[in-house]
């Protein structure tokens, strides 16, 4: 697999087959193979949006394969305080390094970024658009736990509008025959333009208001956080902050077999009872995020092929 050089920006870029390969890269990656892959290489994470586990994450796969970091968690203390143009930041930045980990408030700037980049630029989350790592980081979880990819039914419950990581992670999902059920409170449902690439992509799909109304039993309950920070109208999340909570009552019926994922972080949409239950794998997911990102990160600087 030859992905040297290449920026990732969009799931929506990737194949069936190379979405696979990804997968399959992170899960030798996470067997052991290819240590110290990143000796000599510098990575740059350039954070204008908080995050935990994304910015941690991809420094510990860069030191831990020998690379090295530098970067920002807080644009604060960065030249855009400054009136710099994201343009600017990333001519001056991909002089200085091998490859670009970037989080952004604006849908796009990932594309920008790997447009007037001559390093590859990796999309840590744009807005409410994308977020492609998290995607292969799911989708290894998911490969775990079920030994395949294909043919599973998915439930995705939450904020849907806002978030961007059932946002890739439906549209990688279409690739693999699943069948999806979209939970949320209306004002909350996926975007028209993104169910119309899911009908075009010939994937199965529904729409329920509530956990109740689930039709079908799920293999995965994929949670997300509703995104406040995305709402423009204050009223507006209020009306909808606390809409659903999972606990030992609500994961019933439809749900209770199901493994439990959340990209996290999580505010009270999973009560805590949950943690220590076979259904939750939300911190494993979470951990997936070191060997999956040691993969994109190989993959793309070339250190692994
Ligand atoms: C997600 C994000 O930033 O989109 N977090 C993450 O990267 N694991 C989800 C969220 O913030 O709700």
């Amino acid at each position: 697999m030859d992905m040297k050089g290449r920026s990732i920006v969009s799931i929506r870029d990737f194949t069936h087959e190379e979405i696979a390969s990804i997968v399959a890269k992170a899960l030798e990656v996470k067997a052991g193979k290819w240590p110290q892959a990143m000796r000599g290489k510098v990575l740059a994470t350039l954070f204008f949006e908080p995050s935990t586990r994304t910015r941690l994450s991809f420094e510990a796969a860069m030191v831990s394969m020998g690379g090295q970091v530098i970067g920002f968690a807080d644009p604060n203390v960065s030249s855009a305080k400054k009136g710099e143009s994201l343009a600017d930041t990333i001519r001056t930045v991909t002089g200085y390094v091998d490859v670009i980990a970037m989080r952004h408030p604006l849908e796009g700037a990932a594309r920008l970024a790997s447009q007037v980049a001559s390093v590859p630029v990796i999309n840590a989350g744009d807005g409410a658009n994308q977020h492609p790592t998290q995607t292969c980081l799911d989708l290894v979880t998911i490969h775990e736990e079920f030994g395949r990819l294909d043919g599973l039914t998915v439930g995705m419950l939450g904020d849907l509008k806002h978030g961007r990581t059932v946002h890739s992670l439906a549209q990688a999902l279409s690739h693999f025959r699943s069948r999806l059920v979209l939970i949320s409170p209306p004002s909350l449902r996926m975007p028209d333009h993104l169910k119309l690439e899911l009908e075009a992509a010939g994937c199965a799909f529904e729409e329920v208001p509530t956990l109740e109304s689930v039709p079908c039993k799920l293999d995965v309950l994929y949670v997300t956080r509703i995104q406040k920070e995305r709402f423009a109208d204050f009223q507006e999340y209020e009306r909808v902050a606390c809409a659903y909570r999972l606990n030992r009552e609500t994961l019933a019926g439809a749900c209770s077999q199901a493994r439990i994922m959340h990209p996290l972080p999580r505010v009270d949409e999973i009560a805590e009872e949950l943690d220590g239950t076979p259904n939750a794998i939300y911190f494993r997911q979470a951990h997936n995020g070191i060997p999956t990102r040691q993969a994109l990160l190989g993959l793309v600087t070339g250190a692994i092929r």
